[in-house]
């Protein structure tokens, strides 16, 4: 049994991964989140009365304060998601990327140094490897090549948490993952808002030519890989996962409205993401080869899956809503 320290566990893959470690294993869990927009406690409403488990509401931004939050809870491993994760809203203002992603990132790799941390696992993504034309991979030899603030945020963070295991000799180990989706998610993102959109008859807002690739995971398929680069994962190494599901945005929009038995009328085309990364995916052979990894859910069944979620669960949408998202909503597509 270790005592993990996670961060950004009131948020989507967060949330997702402490219940998974509470109900699957004996680690001891503290999860340190600062609860912005994206970070909802009611995701965790299930677990949180769980003898293993301890919530801690800080800024992974504050020095001071991470130095007393390891000196009280004395984690010997560190999962690491906290972050801003939308890469809109990075395009609109990027400062709080710049503070939580880099800052934060540095500031929780100084405090686990010096309370002698035996393991940091760090969540990253495959956009610091930029955009794929229409043919092959990224490896984890693929230069990094960010194109937004957001993924140059998270680049920046893999550079330090580098830079750490080069100057520090640190055991930490980096993930890198294509785009999740699954209970929990914020409904921001393209699976969510669209589930969502189209259970209230709304618009459904398609970016561009609606033919950007994605490469989807089922977010407990990430999970299992993050739980084994923490447990097997070699120091200074980072993996690759994806979910071997490459799909054009158009297919997975009309898809969600084929399931839901809404009609096609509700897609709206709107102006492109400025810098619009075209295509995604992600070369997990290391993972498979070297953590005995692979993704278990197949697009078709996540999908399935995590509509059922959102029908099933449609008061938690609703109430993540009605809150700041509103105005963000407002701000992101009112003027398109
Ligand atoms: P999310 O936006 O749903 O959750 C982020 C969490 O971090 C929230 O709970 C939020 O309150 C917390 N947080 C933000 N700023 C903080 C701060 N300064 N101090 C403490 N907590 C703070 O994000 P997500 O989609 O669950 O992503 C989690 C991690 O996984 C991120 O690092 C992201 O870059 C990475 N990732 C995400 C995806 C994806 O498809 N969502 C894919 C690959 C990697
Ligand atoms: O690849 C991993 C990344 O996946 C993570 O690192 C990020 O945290 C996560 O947000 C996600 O980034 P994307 O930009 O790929 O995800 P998003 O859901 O925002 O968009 C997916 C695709 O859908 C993208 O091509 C843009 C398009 N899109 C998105 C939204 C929100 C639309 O067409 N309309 C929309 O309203």
């Amino acid at each position: 049994m270790s005592k993990i320290l996670v961060t950004g566990g009131a948020g989507f893959i967060g949330s997702n991964f402490v219940r998974m470690l509470l109900l699957g294993s004996d680690h001891e869990l503290v999860n340190v989140d600062a609860l912005t927009y994206a970070g909802n406690l009611e995701n965790l409403h299930d677990v949180e009365k769980h003898s293993r488990y301890a919530f801690v509401k800080a800024d992974i931004a504050d020095a001071a304060r991470m130095q007393r939050v390891f000196a009280e809870h004395h984690p010997e491993v560190v999962v690491h998601f906290a972050a801003e994760s939308h890469v809109d809203r990075s395009v609109l203002d990027a400062s709080a990327f710049i503070r939580t992603n880099v800052v934060g990132t540095q500031v929780l790799l100084d405090a686990a140094r010096a309370h002698k941390v035996q393991r940091f696992v760090h969540v990253s993504t495959d956009e610091v490897y930029g955009s794929l034309g229409a043919w092959g991979y990224f490896t984890e030899e693929t230069p990094l090549q960010a194109n937004s603030p957001y993924s140059a945020s998270k680049a920046a963070s893999d550079l330090l948490v580098r830079a750490a295991v080069h100057t520090h000799h640190m055991d930490c180990v980096v993930t890198r993952c294509s785009n999740n989706y699954g209970p929990f998610q914020f409904p921001e993102k393209l699976i969510p808002l669209m589930i969502a959109n189209a259970l209230e008859g709304k618009p459904l807002p398609v970016y561009g030519d609606g033919k950007n690739v994605r490469d989807w995971i089922y977010v407990l398929d990430h999970c299992d890989g993050i739980r084994r680069a923490m447990e097997d994962g070699k120091a200074g190494e980072v993996y690759n996962f994806g979910g071997d599901a490459e799909r054009e945005n158009m297919f997975v929009v009309r898809e969600i409205l084929r399931q839901l038995g809404k009609g096609e009328e509700l897609i709206k085309f709107v102006k492109d993401r400025p810098g619009h990364d075209r295509r995604y995916a992600m070369d997990s052979s290391k993972a498979r080869a070297v953590l005995g990894w692979r993704p278990h859910h197949t697009f078709e069944d996540g999908l399935r899956k995590t509509i059922d979620w959102y029908v099933s669960n449609q008061q938690w949408w609703e109430r993540v809503r009605s809150g700041a998202y509103q105005a963000y909503y407002e701000q992101q597509y009112g003027r398109r």
